[in-house]
């Protein structure tokens, strides 16, 4: 069975509603799913699959929920060389800076020598209504590379 990890970033829930979906998705399809909404360095450590869902906040940050484990992570001297990882995002094009924690997350996984499977969905909140069924959507580009 192939296991995925999911983390979030969260200021208001929007991005932990949207991982609770998912996980239902996969889960229902026959995945193993585990889920952290205040993930450690050691959550994601040895993982094989890793999907991230964050929104953006402050001036293009990371929420602070997910800072630590992405300040942690550009730190360590873990080996991340077998983990794959996707990146769906929430953010508002009403920001300059939309969706930047999709590039921060990107770049800080890429860094550590994780490899992206497929593009991120960066899913602008002013003009999309259903969260849910847009990162159901984008699911397959990642499943397909696992
Ligand atoms: C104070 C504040 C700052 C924000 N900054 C950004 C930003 O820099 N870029 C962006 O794309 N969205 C930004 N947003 C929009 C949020 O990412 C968006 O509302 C998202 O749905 C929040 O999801 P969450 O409830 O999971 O935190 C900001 C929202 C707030 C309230």
């Amino acid at each position: 069975m192939t296991s995925i990890c999911i983390i979030t970033g969260s200021t208001l829930g929007g991005a932990e509603y949207v991982a609770d979906h998912i996980n239902n998705v996969l889960t229902e399809q026959g995945f193993e799913v585990e889920l952290y909404n205040q993930a450690t360095l050691a959550d994601i450590e040895g993982k094989s699959n890793l999907l991230v869902i964050t929104s953006t906040h402050g001036a293009g940050e990371l929420p602070e929920n997910i800072q630590p484990l992405f300040k942690d992570l550009a730190h360590s001297t873990a080996d991340f060389s077998s983990m794959k990882f996707g990146v769906i995002g929430l953010g508002s094009t009403d920001y300059d800076t939309f969706c930047n924690a999709v590039n921060i997350v990107e770049e800080t996984l890429k860094a550590k020598e994780a490899t992206q499977i497929c593009e991120s969905l960066r899913i602008d909140v002013v003009n999309n209504f259903d969260h849910d069924a847009t990162a159901e959507e984008w699911l397959p580009s990642f499943i397909e590379n696992l």
